[in-house]
């Protein structure tokens, strides 16, 4: 368990029990991407509530997952999927197991998503990597440095275990503040008419194990 930083913020990995909190704010935080509306179409709360239902079986389903949240004064703020390496494509048995959650959304909307995360993993890198995403601060917190240091957190922990990182995002906004922390583009396409970049970083001498 970590201390607070002066800023109030507290970087953490994300105990299970607090995976609907943290789908919460994924949902919310994401709600309005361009793939979300393009795949979910133009009715806010029915993304809303679609991500909510497509996260929390993401959660449930990749087991491998180790998501890390930001907190402040005790709640979450902020919270990112992290998948470690080998482990972000589902199984078919996994993706039977994910059916459910996207057929929900409606069988136009799922044809359209099903389209999009083939797109997406089909460019999957072939090198071991730690997948990250879905990642969001919450809607009405962006743009206060909280996103900055979850990724800092996550590329910390990458350059100690000498891990590749990797992403795929959906806005251009986006590319800068990956870029920031040393993920570079290394392809671009659009996918169910949303322009999407595909960024790898790798990892940083750190000095030491720490
Ligand atoms: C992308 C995101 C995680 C960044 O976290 P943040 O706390 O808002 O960003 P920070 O304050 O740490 O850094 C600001 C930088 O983030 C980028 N940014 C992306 N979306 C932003 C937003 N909605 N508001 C403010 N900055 C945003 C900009 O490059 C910005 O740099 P600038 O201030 O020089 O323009 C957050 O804005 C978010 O959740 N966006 C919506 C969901 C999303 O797109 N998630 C990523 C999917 S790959």
């Amino acid at each position: 368990m970590s201390t607070p930083s002066a800023d109030g913020l507290e970087v953490v990995d994300l105990a299970r029990e607090d995976l609907p909190e943290a789908v919460g704010v994924l949902a919310r935080g994401m709600r309005d991407n361009p793939m979300h509306v393009a795949a979910f179409g133009n009715d806010p709360n029915k993304r809303r509530r679609i991500l909510e239902r497509l996260f929390g079986a993401l959660f449930r389903v990749m087991v491998a997952q180790q998501p890390i949240c930001v907190r402040r004064e005790g709640r979450i703020v902020a919270a990112t999927g992290v998948a470690p390496a080998g482990s972000c494509q589902p199984t078919p048995r996994q993706g039977l197991a994910l059916a459910p959650a996207m057929l929900a959304a409606g069988p136009r909307a799922a044809g359209r998503a099903s389209r999009w995360i083939r797109a997406w993993g089909a460019r999957d890198p072939g090198e071991p990597h730690v997948h990250l995403g879905p990642l969001a601060v919450d809607a009405h917190l962006q743009g206060q440095g909280i996103g900055s240091r979850l990724l800092a957190e996550h590329c910390r922990r990458l350059d100690a275990a000498g891990e590749v990182g990797y992403l795929e995002t959906d806005k251009p906004e986006n590319v800068v503040f990956y870029e920031r922390q040393g993920f570079e583009t290394v392809d671009r396409a659009d996918v169910i008419g949303v322009a999407s970049w595909f960024m790898r970083r790798s990892p940083r001498a750190t000095g030491g194990a720490s």
